[in-house]
């Protein structure tokens, strides 16, 4: 008797174990595929693979249910994959399909697809891992963008999402780029479609692709959370208008790794809301290099904090890294430190511009700005393509403040010294510094407030 009720103990001990770790599990930030990011306080804590694999949860009706995974194959759903009739057909009906599962909907995309605008839209019954193993190719055809002239693929609202494969994402973007104002002066400014888009989505996994010749930007993250981006490779060629690579812009939690960037805009570029970004082992160039805004644009109030370059190599680019900030905005941008990073033959190795202007007509002096704030630049080498190897352009009103630069060692290319120009910083060096700021040559120049702390 004594043993029997000993036994049907246990068995309720257990019963309420795994019934109180599936409660947990249906936290939406507990139940995330393999190697999403699990964010406490901002810090991430890998994910086990425990979490994943044949877990027990509630489903709708408080039943318990094995979570079960089924295989989407765009092949299936009428998809041809020959890279000449359109497919988009197809990808909607898999996505309604995956998305409609009470599981892990694996999409498979494995030839190559030509493919429309097309969003796949969340919320989803179940997490869903994409793999494009093969291609993805973009319609080329303008008229196909009417609808939605600003993005070509998008992922809508969808939580617990990776998208991996090893495949390509194909913006066949030289159209856009022929027709950009950038190019032909003569033509309208109009904006072209970003190759692809995750907005709102949070517990993402993007790893393993090929994003190359995007209509304008290749990579956008917007108003998401909890991101790991890793192994990609983005390309388009150095005159190709505003492609910039990867984009993140009202994000937080999100760390970019092992990833190489050869385009003709930005190699990131981290605008308002973005909170809490790690970028590690990026390759830079061609480009524009890793760009901190632009911030303030029309006037507006923005803010970025808590961005880390930590690895990074440039080669060529245009800067390497970059704050720029518009007169006449206001908010913030701080706690940012880049770290490690080798600069080859690059025109502004390390610049801050508080006078970004980037428009037709000339942009009007104004008191207004947003603040710069704590940035760390430290271990910093390698050479400058330009004299000027390090730029602070900051504001009169809103000076740059606790600005730190640690072992830095920037050559011109080819030998010889290079020069810092630093207007209205507030800095100090650590360790050896090279250039430094010519405290006598600033003072030559009238009408502008420099601090040297
Ligand atoms: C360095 O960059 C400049 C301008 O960007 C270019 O003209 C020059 O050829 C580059 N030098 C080397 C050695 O790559």
């Amino acid at each position: 008797m004594a043993l029997q009720k000993y036994l049907s103990f246990i068995t309720i001990m257990i019963c309420f174990v795994v019934c109180y770790s599936s409660t947990l599990q249906e936290d939406p930030l507990s139940l995330i595929v393999e190697d999403s990011p699990y964010i406490n306080d901002g810090t991430f804590i890998k994910q086990s693979k425990d979490h994943v694999l044949g877990l027990r949860r509630f489903d709708k009706s408080g039943e318990i249910s094995l979570n079960s995974f089924k295989t989407f194959n765009v092949d299936d759903f009428g998809a041809q994959g020959d890279g000449k009739n359109d497919d988009t057909q197809a990808f909607n009906k898999v996505w309604e399909a995956a998305c409609s599962w009470k599981g892990t909907a694996i999409v498979l995309a494995q030839k190559n697809y030509l493919l429309k605008p097309i969003t796949f839209s969340g919320p989803c019954k179940s997490n869903i891992e994409v793999q494009i193993s093969g291609t993805l190719d973009a319609s080329n055809n303008p008229s196909d963008y009417n609808e939605d002239p600003t993005h070509w693929l998008m992922f809508d609202s969808i939580q617990k999402l990776t998208v991996k494969g090893g495949g390509t994402i194909n913006g066949n973007g030289n159209i856009w780029w022929q027709n950009s104002c950038k190019k032909n002066k003569k033509l309208p400014c109009k904006n072209a479609p970003t190759a692809l888009t995750f907005y709102k989505c949070n517990n993402l996994v993007v790893k393993d692709l090929t994003i190359k010749d995007g209509q304008q930007i290749h990579f956008t993250i917007q108003d998401s959370s909890n991101v790991i981006v890793s192994g990609l490779t983005v390309t388009a060629p150095e005159d190709s208008p505003n492609t910039d690579g990867i984009h993140v812009t009202n994000t937080q939690n999100i760390r970019i790794s092992s990833s190489t960037i050869g385009t003709g805009d930005d190699c990131i570029s981290i605008v308002d809301g973005s909170k809490n970004l790690k970028a590690t082992d990026i390759t830079c160039g061609p480009g524009h290099g890793i760009s901190i805004g632009s911030l303030g644009e029309g006037g507006s109030k923005e803010f970025v904090s808590g961005i880390t370059v930590n690895g990074a190599k440039f080669s060529g680019t245009t800067n390497g890294v970059r704050i720029k900030t518009w007169q006449g905005g206001s908010g913030s941008a701080s706690n940012i430190k880049f770290h490690n990073i080798q600069m080859d033959n690059v025109t502004n190795p390390i610049i801050i511009d508080q006078n970004y202007c980037d428009q037709q007509t000339p942009c009007q002096k104004q008191k207004s700005a947003v603040q710069i704030r704590n940035v760390l630049y430290q271990n910093i080498k390698g050479t400058s393509a330009s004299d000027v190897a390090m730029q602070f352009d900051c504001s009169q009103n809103f000076p740059c403040q606790g600005i730190v630069l640690q072992n830095i060692n920037l050559q011109l290319e080819g030998g010889g010294e290079a020069k810092a120009s630093c207007n209205n910083v507030k800095l100090s060096y650590r360790g050896n510094v090279s250039p430094r700021c010519s405290y006598i040559e600033e003072m030559h120049e009238i009408g502008s407030n420099r601090f040297i702390v």
